[in-house]
């Protein structure tokens, strides 16, 4: 299907195109209406290519790979994405040190981290503090790690439906972050579940199993 979608955009573009080159230049310089118009059906079909994208990538994410890695640096690269990019926010990582190293998809975690640190950083303000801390439950064999902000916090009525494919409460959101990054936890046979952050803001705790088989890889 979204072969279907995109097949008909790009010749919406490029007639766009076309209809600019051949006469933009016919229009008085106050007639604005040719350009504004040709202009919008550009970046709009150009915003349309990018959000079938999204969802086919969504829809076929590919199978996870897990091999063995350490969660605790798979975190930190992913956090170090954001603390870049954002000097105005306050990362800190508490990684327990006594991580194992177990099988998991290097990629798909990071994606997800990525995706949790990208929900945190759009909902805390200028004071924002984004925390990640890791550990190891030696006796549940179970990773856990919690990305939390002291950002905006999440309604009640929002939490069972945070998870759904398409919820969003953003203007451009695509509401595919949370459903990716569930589906990724549930092909690592993980939780995740989310709680309200004290005294401010919300916490996502995700916990992943480190079989025994597994760790002897
Ligand atoms: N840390 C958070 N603080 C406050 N609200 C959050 C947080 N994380 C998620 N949400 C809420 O959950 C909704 C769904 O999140 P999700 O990541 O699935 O989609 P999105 O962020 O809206 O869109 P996209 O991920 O495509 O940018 C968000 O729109 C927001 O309302
Ligand atoms: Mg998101």
């Amino acid at each position: 299907i979204a072969h279907e979608i995109k097949n008909p955009l790009t010749p919406i573009q490029l007639s766009a195109q076309r209809l600019r080159r051949k006469y933009l230049g016919s229009f008085s310089g106050d007639d604005l209406v040719f350009d504004d118009c040709t202009n919008l059906i550009v970046k709009q079909v150009d915003e349309l290519k990018n959000l079938v994208n999204e969802f086919s990538n969504f829809a076929r994410m590919p199978a996870s790979n897990p091999t063995p890695n350490q969660l605790n640096d798979v975190i930190s690269e992913a956090l170090r994405l954001y603390q870049e990019g954002h000097k105005e926010i306050t990362f800190v990582f508490d990684p327990d040190s006594s991580m194992p190293v177990f099988n998991l998809d290097r990629d798909q975690i990071k994606r997800a981290v990525i995706n949790l640190l990208d929900n945190a950083v759009s909902a805390v303000s200028n004071d924002g503090e984004i925390k990640i801390s890791s550990s190891y439950n030696q006796t549940l064999k179970m990773a856990v790690f919690s990305v939390s902000d002291n950002g905006s916090g999440i309604p009640p009525e929002d939490k069972p439906r945070l998870f759904e494919p398409y919820f969003s409460t953003k203007k451009s959101g695509t509401g595919l972050g949370l459903a990716i990054v569930s589906t990724i936890i549930s092909d690592h046979n993980g939780y995740i579940r989310v709680k309200d952050n004290v005294p401010k803001g919300t916490a996502f705790i995700i916990e992943l199993p480190v079989s025994q088989d597994k760790l002897n890889t």
